[in-house]
């Protein structure tokens, strides 16, 4: 039986997010400020921190309450967690979970990737925002190489995982970078996918001049690149997808400041702390964890996530330009919850 439930503005839940950890071993400026996260930073400690089987416990109740099909594992990072294979392979078991995707930045995948296709991943999408080694040492905090992710992205295909590459643009960070992503990837055949700066959290002092639009973005790569656009694979996508006129290859645009897509949004995040957030931008969840952990009862629980479904009304990125009041609330910090 296939249930749907929907939300106040008749959005269906379909894809749950799980961030199995706060902690990440990058510092990319626009997410985990180093000044901010630095030694003295407060992470979850380890008891308020879900149990693998707790997670997967929760996505069991995710599939009877509302019909789930697609689970991703986010962070932090991801891999950072240990022995999330396990969880994977706990998901795996699930019948009614069709795709299990990770989100991560790619670094641990060399140790981690076959382990990881083995207990039953299917897809990594792995974030790198420009193929200048100095410049992505100075983004990503930790001077890290390029050549770190690009072995972790080879890792993964080897692996025989499906990979995707995540680069945010920011004005003066990267949007040079754009052109020479888009030449490297297209001759790959992954999927590079541009996203919009967003002002997640409270700490990467977002300003709208920093955003590079999916005007600009796809103007910048059509002058050189002629694309066209590609429909939707699914309904909700967040990218809107192109394929480049003179090959197959694709990529995609996730314009969540210029062209929002709150209206089809059908995502539930559930932080390390076991707490359900129904928006990117909330500035609290909603917590299960305490529930889950004082026994209650299965029926209790799915109520209780249908309940908090049915009450959602967020529609963050719409609001943003227009009432800028929404940009001064405390939001979760998106090292919590996993983008
Ligand atoms: P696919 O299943 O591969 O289509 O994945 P996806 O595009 O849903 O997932 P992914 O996590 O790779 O999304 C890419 C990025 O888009 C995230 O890291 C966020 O930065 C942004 N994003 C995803 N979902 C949302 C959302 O609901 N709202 C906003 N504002 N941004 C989102
Ligand atoms: N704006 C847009 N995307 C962001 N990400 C992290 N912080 C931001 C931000 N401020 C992206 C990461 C990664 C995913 C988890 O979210 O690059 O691909
Ligand atoms: Fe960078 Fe992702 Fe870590 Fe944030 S969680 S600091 S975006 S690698
Ligand atoms: Fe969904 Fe909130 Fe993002 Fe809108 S801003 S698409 S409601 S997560």
């Amino acid at each position: 039986m296939s249930i749907k439930i929907t939300d106040k503005l008749g959005r269906p839940l379909r894809d749950l997010r799980l961030s199995v950890t706060d902690r990440c071993n990058f510092r990319c400026r626009y997410c985990m400020p180093p000044e901010i996260f630095d030694k003295n930073f407060q992470f979850l400690p380890k008891n308020e921190v879900l149990t693998l089987e707790e997670m997967a416990y929760i996505t069991k109740l995710f599939v009877k309450a509302a019909s789930i099909k697609k689970v991703r594992i986010t962070g932090g990072e991801p891999l950072m967690r240990q022995n999330v294979s396990h969880l994977i392979a706990l998901i795996r078991e699930i019948e009614a979970i069709e795709d299990i995707a990770m989100t991560t930045n790619g670094s641990l995948l060399p140790k981690y990737a076959k382990e990881l296709k083995e207990n039953g991943l299917d897809r990594v999408t792995i974030s790198l925002d420009c193929l200048d080694d100095e410049k992505f040492r100075y983004i990503n905090g930790r001077d890290i190489s390029v050549n770190t992710v690009l072995e972790g992205i080879k890792a993964a295909k080897k692996a025989g995982l499906h990979v995707k590459i995540n680069m945010v643009v920011k004005r003066g960070m990267n949007d040079k970078d754009i052109l020479p992503m888009a030449h490297y990837f297209k001759e790959t055949g992954i999927v590079l996918r541009f996203i919009e700066y967003m002002d997640v959290g409270n700490s990467n002092g977002w300003k709208l001049d920093h955003v590079v639009s999916k005007k600009e973005i796809l103007s910048i790569i059509n002058e050189e690149l002629p694309l066209e656009e590609v429909e939707p694979h699914y309904d909700g996508e967040v990218a809107t997808r192109y394929k480049y006129k003179d090959n197959e290859n694709e990529i995609g645009i996730i314009s969540s400041v210029t062209d929002t897509f709150c209206s089809t949004c059908s995502r539930i995040r559930l932080s390390a702390e076991g707490k359900l957030v129904t928006c990117l931008f909330s500035n609290s969840g909603h917590d299960i964890r305490d529930m889950l952990r004082s026994g209650a009862s299965d029926n209790d629980l799915i109520n209780r996530i249908v309940n908090i479904w049915n009450a959602r009304d967020d529609k963050y990125s719409e609001e943003r330009l227009y009432n800028t009041d929404k940009q001064k609330i405390k939001k979760i910090e998106m090292s919590h919850i996993g983008g």
